[in-house]
């Protein structure tokens, strides 16, 4: 299959870019900085582009078969990245008839309930810390919805760089009970996996240990 990375400079954008191409896809990472790229593969193609700029993100989506986002704003970059990026995304899959997007997102986006205590009580600890992050993946998931794709949106629980334990439980409603972090590695395996299977496709899974 053929694959745009957007965010393959990112933590976790790393880890899907490496999934990616382990399972045989040919990769193009879209990124600000091709200097910052750490594959070098002849599967992985790097294209330098910013996804706030409509054209660079359109040529880049233009004859792939499937789109994977680990694209983040942060509270020192409040940029609209997941916002207006991933609209721009979005339009130009329309445009190029790509129907396939699997995109992370934050548990806790929605205001949903953890279940628990402890969890509902460090969802709102971090709603409160970085209210400009989880206002844009809001924004990304309400711009998702409507779209005529076939999309899915990967809700992750606090993110770690531990190593992947390839085990772990996935909600479609609410967040998996007592759940609360996951390796970025396992989130890239269950994103890149999600490219061969229908099972979330219009779902918004939470994924946790
Ligand atoms: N941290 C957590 O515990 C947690 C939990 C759940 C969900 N999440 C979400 O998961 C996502 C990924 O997290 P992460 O820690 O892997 O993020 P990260 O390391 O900050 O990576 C973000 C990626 O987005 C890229 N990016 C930002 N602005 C861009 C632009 N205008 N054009 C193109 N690329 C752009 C960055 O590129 P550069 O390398 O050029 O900066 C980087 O590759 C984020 O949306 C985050 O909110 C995080």
């Amino acid at each position: 299959m053929n694959l745009v990375v957007f965010g393959a400079t990112g933590e976790t954008g790393r880890w899907i870019a490496d999934r990616a191409v382990q399972a045989g896809h040919e990769v193009t990472a879209f990124v600000r900085d091709p200097g910052r790229m750490h594959i070098v593969h002849d599967r992985v193609k790097v294209v330098r582009g910013d996804v706030l700029d409509a054209a660079s993100a359109d040529g880049a989506i233009a004859g792939q078969d499937a789109v994977l986002s680990a694209l983040g704003s942060s509270a020192r970059n409040p940029a609209p990245v997941l916002s207006t990026g991933v609209r721009h995304i979005l339009d130009a899959m329309e445009r190029h008839h790509v129907r396939r997007i699997v995109a992370l997102s934050a548990a806790g986006a929605l205001g949903e309930s953890a279940g628990f205590l402890f969890g509902n009580l460090g969802l709102r600890i971090f709603r409160m810390w970085l209210p400009e992050v989880y206002r844009e993946h809001r924004k990304m998931l309400v711009e998702l919805q409507p779209r005529d794709v076939d999309w899915t949106a990967v809700r992750a629980v606090l993110l770690t760089n531990a190593t992947p334990k390839g085990r772990y439980r996935v909600a479609v409603e609410g967040i998996p009970r007592w759940g609360f972090r996951i390796s970025r590695a396992d989130v890239a395996e269950f994103m890149v996996r999600q490219l061969t299977s229908d099972e979330f496709v219009r779902k918004m899974p939470a994924i946790a240990y």
